[in-house]
């Protein structure tokens, strides 16, 4: 049964996958039905759309439901034609098709679902998740795939049991969360032993001195219904600027993290519509999060050291490192 076979209006038939969860407050095992409830504690979890709930419906992360509903579909592969997501998930980790074929995989804060398309396609089974109502439009997008467990759910109060993946992947998420560090160390309880992550966080050094950071006092605050048709209507008119900025030579790149928008020219997307779709979504993703912490290289070595990671290599890529090694 696919996810999107268990929606309402189709039996209630709770979720089949179900015995693969566990109760977050006390690890015990729940109870499928029209909700989840825990044979330990009685904690009861409901099931939205098809999808199990572990976090209030009203969170920190308002602003990222907001963003990946309004574009569910602007960054997916199979609707860009493109694979940008496939190549940044491939290059970033180094894990093959192969590797991820019938083995466990853990995607943290997956909103829209441009890498839980990419994780179905390899034959994995995908357990996302994501504190926001995101989890819908990824349903929406990705429920096709027989493979998916898709639930809301916080990293800090997860209901899998702890060392079950042999993957973890978690792209864009841990900057945007309340304390880093422990976001880091809390995920890789859930790697087995001998397992494989690709975790990647803003860099310090080249996020700070950014113009968005003399906007985001004031927009971090603002209703994402507020803020959003603001961004709509800057974009146009900043986005060319920041084109032309950039074609200068030499230091084009650097004339253009001037102007407060966010630029995908170097994608290569193939249309201005597309273009711009991405820039406002990109754009309102810098402006809107309650959280965004860029980290030092010396802070992310720190952690892996303290977790006693393997194999560890920190690779700085478009301002932001990313983090891959074994358990
Ligand atoms: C910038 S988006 C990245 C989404 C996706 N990984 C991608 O790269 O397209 C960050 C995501 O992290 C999620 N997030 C933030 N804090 C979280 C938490 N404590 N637990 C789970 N997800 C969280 C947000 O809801 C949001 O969807």
């Amino acid at each position: 049964m696919t996810l999107a076979e268990n929606v309402p209006g189709s039996a209630r038939v709770g979720i089949p996958w179900h015995s693969a969860l566990c109760c977050p407050r006390c690890g015990g095992s729940l109870g499928n039905g029209d909700e989840l409830r825990c044979d330990g504690c009685e904690a009861r979890y409901p099931i939205d759309n098809g999808i199990p709930r572990f976090v209030p419906r009203d969170n920190y992360a308002e602003g990222f439901g907001f963003q990946w509903n309004r574009h569910r579909l602007t960054q997916l592969d199979s609707y860009t034609g493109m694979p940008i997501s496939r190549d940044r998930l491939m290059t970033g980790s180094r894990w093959s098709v192969d590797e991820l074929r019938g083995r466990s995989v853990l995607e943290c804060g997956s909103g829209a679902g441009r890498f839980t398309e990419v994780l179905c396609e390899t034959g994995a089974t995908v357990t996302s998740f994501d504190i926001s109502s995101a989890v819908h439009a990824n349903a929406a997008s990705n429920g096709r795939f027989p493979n998916l467990r898709l639930v809301q759910a916080s990293i800090y109060d997860l209901p899998f049991p702890e060392e079950s993946f042999d993957f973890l992947l978690c792209f864009g998420v841990i900057q945007h969360t309340p304390d880093v560090e422990r976001t880091f160390k809390t995920i890789m309880r859930y790697l087995r032993p001998g397992g494989r992550f690709c975790v990647d966080v803003y860099a310090a050094i080249v996020a700070y001195p950014h113009p968005r950071q003399l906007l985001r006092p004031f927009t971090r605050r603002m209703s994402p219904a507020k803020l959003y048709p603001l961004v709509e209507r800057a974009v146009p008119r900043l986005l060319p600027l920041s084109m032309a900025l950039s074609a200068a030579p030499g230091v084009g790149p650097y004339l253009a993290r001037l102007v407060p928008v966010a630029n995908h020219g170097h994608l290569g997307l193939r249309n201005g519509e597309t273009l711009r779709n991405w820039s406002v979504l990109d754009t309102f993703d810098w402006l809107s999060p309650r959280y965004e912490k860029p980290q030092s290289r010396r802070s992310v070595e720190r952690w892996t050291r303290d977790l006693a990671l393997r194999e560890v290599s920190i690779e700085r890529r478009r301002g932001m490192y990313v983090i891959r090694g074994v358990k």
